[in-house]
């Protein structure tokens, strides 16, 4: 791990306007400055970057975050990645706190396996391009094949000779580690001894997202039957085949730059259609997609197409566990190459164009794709026919942010028609699916409340209770972020003669909670912080090593509040030049407080509507004593805004 006193030495240095500025053309506005996002396309400049807050807030795509956060989401890379990246800027000395042994030697093992690859890339590519063996049997297949220098040197491609021990001997006269050695795949012991484990394979390496080799795929030269078709490289500590995508190191920009990704099955898929210029392309290794590819190309872009071999095994593997893309708003679509061939024969029968051509023409999305499959293995059977309905019930409720509604009600429209339903039918059934989840979560997420508030269920019919539940989770988010923002901002000041806003804000808090979570975080957080005397500001929790409570930060500075009117006249009375904080603290913490206790006595009331006449006396009694804290909060607020 980096130290924190570089960390502090990175955070202090830090000009947002500078870092943003290297990639960004940024002009000044008034104390903002404004550019092109480069986060989305745009004519327009809707990117704006605030140095005094140190944020930079795009108000096209919604992007927003610090520096270290730009530099994140700017250059694809961890926290940790980016600390590094402007250390190296800033010239500043990365010191690394002290790591337990295994770490050490993990990190070790790391290092040689980088440094084994690197050498056996070049040794590789020596034998293709020079050896006498390379060019008779390796090159003269893959030029058979089509494949040109020019790309063959991109990828790296290399040949390892036939001899039982060519790499082997290299690589023990370059001194690298025996123990190590085995790890990589490279090399096998036999008998004691180690021999060469890819003797007579062309030799794709497999790129990091940083460009270092990472693993190897070996190829038999023509159709041998000597062995599989290809030798992949074994797990090991910098290889993790369900986080790999070959390809993608060569292909990120394009993929930016086109705002979709194509994903194939094979080597030699991807690296043809970079041979015809089509770049924005990676390759799965023909097994399903796993949580951590989809989430790596969601980086790039939430347009996934998948051009695969029609008469595939892959296709289905393809498909199995996409319902998690739907969650994640991918949108994926599907391409599959007819009459045997694959994306690297028939771009080289066809030719770029028709290529391009075919996948635009004949693209199809997915959860279409699935229907008609399930559709035609159901036949006339109705059982069947009606596990279809429901199934596609279930995989369309999960699209559930709101942004994707109209996307939800074309795939309802479209679906009910392959279907043969009523299309109001299919959106109840939908609906249906979408509240069994929530009342699921609710019930989890209740489970896990603390018994110091009354339970937060609503009755009534329950289409009414996701709207009202939605405008007031709203509501009293704006209040919970806005006591967030004057913790923030004056926590540290003095409330009176014995204590400090912070602990009159805790103290006035006591018996209430969040209802969002990362909000919680972050109050959990500052409190944490403030017990331990460090000393919790926007400045210094905007570079916590925690992106939720980071993203907190700048979701409290960056979003206007959209709060009641009495708030904006409590507001108004400000007087400039004069210290308001005292006020605004304690007008944020009532207006807090009354929000959480109009929500209680509404949910009471309803209460008292179903109850029996015992359990009425009760809950009469609490309507009371809640009716009383509200009035004394109003008085209190009142007196505020006369004085
Ligand atoms: P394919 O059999 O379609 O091979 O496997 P390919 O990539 O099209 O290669 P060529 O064109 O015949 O030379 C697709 C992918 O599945 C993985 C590899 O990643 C391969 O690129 N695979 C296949 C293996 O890992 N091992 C195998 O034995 C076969
Ligand atoms: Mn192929």
């Amino acid at each position: 791990m980096i130290s924190p006193n570089t960390i502090q030495q990175i955070t202090n240095r830090i000009d947002i306007i500078d870092v943003v500025g290297e990639f960004v053309k940024l002009k000044k506005r008034g104390t903002n400055y404004l550019g092109l996002c480069p986060f989305h396309n745009e004519k327009t400049p809707s990117f704006t970057v605030s140095p005094a807050k140190e944020i930079y807030k795009c108000f096209g795509c919604g992007k927003s975050g610090n520096t270290i956060g730009f530099v994140m989401e700017h250059e694809k890379c961890s926290y940790v990645e980016a600390l590094r990246w402007l250390a190296a800027r800033y010239n500043i000395e990365v010191e690394e706190t002290e790591t337990s042994p295994e770490q050490k030697l993990q990190q070790q093992t790391a290092d040689s396996l980088y440094a084994i690859n690197h050498f056996a890339q070049r040794f590789f590519s020596e034998q293709l391009f020079e050896g006498s063996e390379g060019q008779t049997i390796a090159m003269s297949y893959l030029k058979e094949r089509g494949f040109r220098n020019e790309v063959l040197q991109k990828f790296q491609v290399g040949y390892n000779p036939e001899a039982r021990d060519t790499l082997t001997r290299a690589l023990l006269t370059n001194q690298f580690s025996r123990e190590v050695l085995p790890k990589t795949g490279l090399v096998s012991v036999r008998n004691e001894e180690l021999v060469d484990n890819y003797r007579g394979r062309i030799i794709f390496p497999i790129h990091g997202i940083t460009g270092k080799i990472i693993g190897f795929g070996a190829r038999v030269i023509g159709k041998s039957d000597r062995g599989p078709k290809y030798i992949n490289t074994p797990e090991n500590e910098i290889y993790t085949k369900s986080k790999i995508l070959y390809g993608a190191y060569f292909a990120r920009m394009a993929i930016d730059k086109a705002d979709e990704c194509l994903l194939v099955e094979g080597y030699t898929d991807v690296v043809s259609l970079h041979q015809a210029g089509i770049e924005n392309v990676v390759a799965s290794g023909g097994t399903s997609l796993t949580t951590d590819q989809l989430r790596l190309i969601k980086k790039y872009t939430n347009n996934l197409t998948i051009i695969y071999d029609g008469d595939s095994a892959g296709v289905k593997a393809a498909l199995r566990g996409l319902d998690m893309a739907l969650e994640e708003s991918l949108n994926v679509r599907l391409v599959l190459i007819p009459d045997n061939e694959d994306p690297d024969s028939y771009v080289n029968k066809v030719g770029t164009r028709a290529f391009n051509e075919f996948v635009a023409a004949s693209k199809k999305d997915f959860i279409i794709f699935q229907l008609e499959v399930m559709l035609k293995e159901a036949g006339n059977d109705v059982t069947k026919k009606s596990d279809v309905v429901n199934q596609v019930a279930e995989t369309l409720s999960k699209i559930s942010r709101a942004e994707d509604f109209t996307k939800q009600q074309d795939y309802i429209r479209q679906c009910s028609s392959l279907l043969r339903i009523d299309e109001s039918g299919l959106t109840n059934l939908v609906n249906k699916y979408k509240r069994d989840r929530i009342t699921k979560e609710e019930k989890r997420a209740a489970g896990q409340e603390q018994a110091a508030l009354p339970p937060q269920e609503f009755q009534g019919q329950p289409e009414d209770v996701l709207d009202e539940t939605q405008l007031l989770l709203q509501q009293d988010e704006a209040h919970e972020r806005n006591l967030l923002r004057v913790l923030l901002d004056y926590g540290l000041r003095d409330w009176d003669d014995t204590q400090k806003m912070a602990d009159h804000i805790f103290e006035e808090l006591q018996d209430f909670h969040f209802e969002n979570q990362q909000l919680e975080k972050l109050f959990e957080e500052y409190r944490s912080w403030y017990q331990r005397g460090l000393e919790p500001t926007t400045r210094t929790l905007l570079y916590h090593e925690d992106e939720q409570i980071r993203q907190a930060v700048v979701n409290i500075s960056v979003v206007p509040f959209e709060l009641s009117q009495n708030w904006d006249e409590v507001m108004e009375m400000k007087i400039v030049g004069v210290d308001n904080s005292r006020q605004d603290v304690s007008s944020s913490v009532n207006f807090f407080k009354l929000q959480k206790i109009k929500k209680l006595i509404e949910q009471n009331q309803r209460d008292m509507e179903h109850a029996s006449y015992d359990d009425f006396k009760m809950l009469h009694e609490v309507h009371n004593h809640l009716k009383q804290l509200e009035t004394s909060i109003t008085n209190q607020m009142h007196t505020v805004i006369i004085k």
